[in-house]
């Protein structure tokens, strides 16, 4: 059996390891930073915290400090016309996977000429861009140790995946004390992505005993801390192990690919403007009740795994209620909250579930007739 596994990324995982920033710059040979982070990021002062980093060392930077949620390809090319005589010579990306994958695609603009959308799939960019330094501040998409980026076609309506050797970041600061200031919801939703990254890489058609070994690790650390993360925040234990399974799991999704719930949640990003997160914390308990019947014994294998029982005992149907409770744990309201209705399921979103890629990952077939039912029971 042919098998491929990559990590584009050096990790380096340690609280506190933020104050290496400059240290890692220089490893680069930077001396001009293009720092990109969202608003959010400015608001609680972490933003400001790493540019005196940089500013102490002698590092000077150019900020773009407006990436927006689900990052659009206008505002990836907007970015780099901002930047390119700018002189930078390394990237930073301090955030989500929002600002993480802007500046992959950033990064793309910086060595392969535009538009953004020229570079949708696998296998396309074919050169890298300046060093990338990606430092995470939610634990969940693992963009900071896989080669995708996840950027919204503004004109078609769609989200695009950019996939490739050369797109990923080079070096990856898991600093866990970054998200001691997530609140609940944004706890949650990350977090339950996170799981989701790591429970349909294990289920997926493309999996490996690479990628498994990384989607068991990364399940089992989410799902023994994630609801402690949510209620208690402070928590560094949790939030270090959280992170952790927030890696692993991506390392894991990168490699194996995914299924129902990210086809689905995908189009319902780019279509209601859903947060990536909180859709698949909503959608990823009827993703396994939809597979369990298909593959029960994975199921028991990754119940287990999570510590849920002993695969004597333990049932595919019991994993798939701790999955529910979970998320009930979460407490991140249904599609319906978002204003989404079943007559908005046109035949186009139908379309682009089951074109999905992660959908020809999925261990059981998805027809067209599946997706209505589906995205019903998650309303
Ligand atoms: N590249 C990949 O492999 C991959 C995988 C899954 C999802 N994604 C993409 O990632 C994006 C979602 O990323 P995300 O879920 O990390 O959220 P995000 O980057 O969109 O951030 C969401 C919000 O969280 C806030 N925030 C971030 N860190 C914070 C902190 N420490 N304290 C307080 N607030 C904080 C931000 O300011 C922002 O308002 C989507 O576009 C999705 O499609 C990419
Ligand atoms: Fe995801």
């Amino acid at each position: 059996m042919a098998m491929n596994f990559y990590c584009p990324s050096n990790i380096f995982f340690a609280p506190g390891s933020l104050n290496e920033l400059p240290k890692v710059v220089k490893m680069y040979g930077g001396t001009k930073v293009l720092f990109l982070t969202d608003p959010g990021i400015v608001k609680i002062g972490l933003a400001d915290r790493a540019l005196k980093l940089l500013k102490d060392d002698g590092i000077q930077y150019y900020v773009y400090d407006q990436v927006e949620s689900d990052p659009s390809d206008e505002m990836c090319e907007k970015i780099y016309d901002l930047a390119k005589n700018q002189n930078c010579n390394v990237i930073v990306a301090l955030g989500g996977g929002s600002t993480i994958d802007a500046a992959k695609a950033v990064n793309i603009l910086y060595a392969n000429p535009g538009p953004i959308s020229l570079y949708e799939g696998p296998d396309k960019v074919k050169h890298h861009g300046l060093p990338l330094i990606a430092i995470p501040t939610t634990a969940g998409t693992g963009s900071e140790a896989d080669s995708n980026a996840v950027i919204t076609n503004v004109k078609a309506k769609r989200k695009m995946i950019l996939v490739g050797i050369n797109n990923g970041p080079d070096y990856a600061i898991c600093d866990p004390e970054l998200t001691v200031t997530l609140p609940p919801s944004l706890t949650a939703g990350p977090g339950m992505d996170a799981l989701t990254h790591a429970m349909e890489a294990y289920l997926s058609k493309r999996a490996t005993p690479f990628s498994d070994i990384n989607a068991l690790k990364g399940m089992a650390l989410i799902y023994n801390n994630l609801a402690e993360c949510v209620n208690n925040g402070k928590n560094l234990e949790a939030r270090s192990n959280q992170m952790l399974g927030a890696v692993f799991a991506g390392i894991a999704m990168s490699n194996a690919g995914q299924g129902i719930c990210h086809a689905t949640t995908a189009p319902i990003g780019a279509f209601f403007h859903v947060p990536h997160g909180a859709a698949n914390a909503i959608c990823l308990p009827q993703a396994m009740k939809f597979n369990a019947v298909a593959v029960p014994e994975k199921m028991v294998e990754m119940g287990v795994a999570m510590g849920m029982g002993d695969s004597k005992t333990l049932t595919a149907d019991q994993v798939v209620e701790n999955i529910f409770k979970l998320s009930e744990a979460c407490h991140l309201p249904g599609l319906a909250s978002y204003g989404i209705t079943i007559d908005q399921i046109t035949e186009q979103f139908i379309t682009e579930v089951v074109e999905e890629y992660s959908a020809s990952c999925n261990p059981r077939e998805i027809r067209r007739e599946d997706v209505i039912p589906f995205v019903q029971a998650c309303l």
